[in-house]
């Protein structure tokens, strides 16, 4: 039967992994646990070219057990393989061991660094989708892509919560919901990990960042949280305990430090917490430089030495160095003088040559070559056009959307003509703002509005450089029927990407303005990563869509959602703040709606976000009706039943996403005033209805209590879908 034909593979696995590690020296673990950037294998003055006698002192010398990265920009898919080949030629014919090599690469929202790939909208941008199936597909392609380059592992998915939109980094993540980041959490990971990691079509997932890195306090990267235990257990964990449970290979740290404490040198977080807890059995690989900044930036360790004994005291498994050899030396010399002990070496290659195994690098190094036609497969790019659709929000539509085939278009702004808007980071280059590399059928907002309305009706003076001042003047508009402004945020990604102030930038506000004084109707298109306050302008404005990084066919989407050919069902992944300082979460607790200052004298009306968290039209209507809980009084044991009926009452065929909301009435934890339970997304026809079934396991009712352990306790609870609302007693 399967199952013991697993245990059999599983003791065969432990057995071969166990012999290789009897055989292996002090220096063969540690530069097992040593991974370096491609930048040290390759030749002086070349980006994609192998110096043989730097891979020599890498793999056979320093004896590493894993490179990453790529230099400088993505590379085509000859060149991933040549350089693959080299690597694990050397790794397998030239060491003791014959130790394949682990390369990692960051292929997020798609094949990233491979050159001529379509790449598929931020993770905030898939949250809004609420398709967890298109999230999953995503991800099998992306796994199918870089694992045919012979990279068999991924640093994705971020399951941070995107709870502080000033982060750099809230792109990456699923949104600002526990629910909703688990389960696309979950879609993605078993989607890279399809059929299992020896699979040609499987990558290694890797969850990130453990833990916190998304809720910095200043909302600048890499800095500190202070997280209380209750928040950790009730919002942080459960979507990495999710990927855990999911078999998710390995996990990164984070750069951070919680209350104080980095998480790099944190045994409570990473032994404690991670494996006992939480029971992942898989590979913990430091974030980028990290160990040694436990030394030159937290200053928990008096010298990089000291660092490196935290890291791997804490249970880190690898270090991503990434720049140089130091890690290997010095924890060559705290084995030999006897700090840490080769036991505790053991615990980590264990795990490093497991996960080589469970790929099956050791029989087979790298994937087998596929063709072109294969590796850019018409359906991904379908695929991707698809995601770039439904990822989008419309706010505001005051009628003046779908835009009439010949409508005469003034296009402005910064975002219009350039490909770096549509994407920022991690495409092709670290923060995606090189435009040489984008892949021949990637479109600007510009190109896709040519080729949907023509080009004699789109008019733009606007250039790449978001900067130039052409980008904000607002020109002869006379002939126009229509201004569309193409705002938002320049390619950013971690360190670069931060801000100090949430408001959208000061001239593209007066662009705004001057658009709305010319009197012809203004329809804005925002191209963000995040939440940018635009409440000045947002009166003005008769139609609103956001584009979360939609990537390649993302212009080319929102043109056909502009032209009506698409219907727009994206909805807000998070709670769209109205005021820079008024970012309050749409699972906020009741004191956060008294309101008693002065001038805001909004009593008990004080949470006013621009948007709530769930938002997004549609150019047809939804109704919903005959919400019916089936079991109104229900033991702790059971499950809630229910069903909603959704009808298209308009016109237009179109996609709904349906949020569950649960509230607990009253609770030894002050209740949050509601929070998302299930998910749905239904396609329906004109005058089409269907009755949707949800069950929810009362257990998901559970909070973390004042103990700090999951209870549930009786009551009444309603739930809350489309305006409607029942009550039901937990007994
Ligand atoms: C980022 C990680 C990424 C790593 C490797 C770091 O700067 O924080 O998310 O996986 O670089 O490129």
């Amino acid at each position: 039967d399967p199952e013991t034909i697993q245990a059999s593979a599983n003791n065969e696995s432990d057995a071969f992994v166990e012999s290789l590690l009897d055989k292996m020296s002090v220096e063969e673990k540690v530069g097992q646990m040593t991974q370096v950037t491609i930048d040290l294998i390759l030749k002086d003055n070349s980006t994609t070219e192998i110096d043989p006698d730097k891979l020599r002192k890498a793999i056979v010398e320093k004896k590493v057990g894993s490179i990453l990265n790529v230099k400088g920009h993505a590379y085509d898919y000859d060149t991933w393989r040549t350089i693959l080949t080299s690597i694990q030629e050397v790794a397998k014919n030239e060491t003791e061991n014959s130790i394949p090599i682990l390369y990692g690469i960051d292929a997020i929202h798609g094949a990233t660094y491979l050159k001529g790939s379509s790449l598929f909208p931020h993770n905030i941008g898939m949250a809004a989708s609420r398709n967890t199936d298109l999230v999953h597909e995503a991800a099998y392609i992306t796994a199918f892509q870089t694992r045919s380059s012979g990279i068999p592992w991924d640093f994705d998915p971020v399951l941070g919560l995107g709870r502080q939109p000033l982060w750099s980094r809230f792109e990456e993540t699923f949104g600002e919901d526990v629910h909703l980041v688990t389960e696309m959490g979950k879609a993605a990971i078993t989607g890279y990990q399809k059929d299992g990691l020896k699979s040609n079509t499987a990558v290694a997932a890797c969850m990130k960042h453990f833990l916190g890195y998304s809720v910095p306090v200043s909302g600048k990267d890499r800095t500190p949280a202070n997280i209380s235990d209750l928040y950790i257990k009730e919002y942080l964990l459960p979507p990495f305990q999710e990927a855990v449970d999911n078999g998710v290979a390995t996990v990164m740290i984070n750069s951070g430090e919680i209350n104080g404490i980095p998480v790099h040198g944190s045994k409570y977080f990473l032994t404690e917490v991670l494996r006992n807890q939480m029971g992942f059995k898989g590979l913990a690989v430091s974030d980028w430089e990290d160990v040694k900044r436990l030394h030159t930036r937290h200053k928990t360790a008096d010298s990089h030495k000291e660092a490196v004994r935290q890291a791997v005291e804490a249970g880190l498994d690898m270090s991503m160095v990434p720049y140089d050899y130091t890690f290997y030396d010095l924890l060559v010399e705290l084995v030999n003088e006897g700090t840490i002990s080769e036991s505790r070496l053991d615990e980590s290659v264990r795990r490093i040559l497991k996960l080589k195994n469970d790929l099956g690098l050791f029989d087979q190094p790298i994937s087998p070559a596929v063709s072109k036609e294969k590796l850019f497969n018409p359906d991904f790019d379908k695929a991707a056009y698809t995601a770039s659709v439904e990822s989008m929000v419309l706010t505001k539509n005051d009628g003046v959307l779908p835009l009439k085939q010949n409508t005469k278009i003034a296009l402005v702004g910064p975002a219009a003509n350039a490909y770096g808007p549509l994407h920022s980071s991690w495409s092709f280059t670290w923060m995606g703002n090189d435009e040489s590399q984008y892949s021949e059928q990637t479109k600007t907002f510009h190109e896709g509005l040519v080729e949907v309305f023509g080009a004699d009706n789109v008019f733009s003076r606007s250039v790449t450089e978001w900067d130039n001042e052409k980008n904000y003047e607002i020109g002869d508009v006379s002939n126009a029927d229509v201004i569309i402004l193409a705002l938002g945020e320049p390619p950013y990604a971690e360190g670069p990407g931060v801000i100090d102030d949430l408001d959208l930038d000061e001239k593209q506000l007066q662009l705004a303005q001057k658009a709305i004084k010319s009197g012809k109707p203004v329809v804005a298109v925002l191209f963000t990563g995040r939440p940018r306050v635009i409440s000045s302008i947002e009166p003005g404005l008769n139609g609103i869509l956001l584009g979360f990084r939609p990537a390649t066919f993302g212009g080319l989407a929102a043109a056909n959602i502009l032209a009506g050919n698409e219907n727009p069902s994206g909805a807000l992944p998070f709670t769209y703040p109205r005021k820079s300082g008024d970012v309050i979460h749409y699972d906020h607790k009741g004191t956060e709606e008294f309101r008693e200052d002065i001038p805001n004298t909004y009593g008990n009306d004080g949470y006013r976000p621009q948007w709530d968290f769930g938002h997004g039209l549609s150019y047809t209507d939804f109704k919903f009706r005959d919400l019916v809980i089936k079991n109104k009084s229900i033991a702790k044991d059971g499950t809630v039943e229910l069903t909603v009926k959704v009808e298209n009452t308009g016109k237009m065929a179109g996609k709904k996403v349906v949020d569950v909301f649960v509230r607990d009435h009253f609770a030894s934890i002050t209740p949050s005033a509601k929070r998302l339970k299930a998910f749905d997304k239904v396609y329906l026809d004109a005058g089409e209805s269907v009755e949707l079934n949800f069950a929810i396991p009362v257990s998901d009712l559970a909070f973390i209590g004042r103990d700090g352990k999951s209870v549930i306790e009786p009551g009444d609870f309603d739930i809350m879908i489309g305006g409607l609302k029942e009550t039901f007693t937990v007994k």
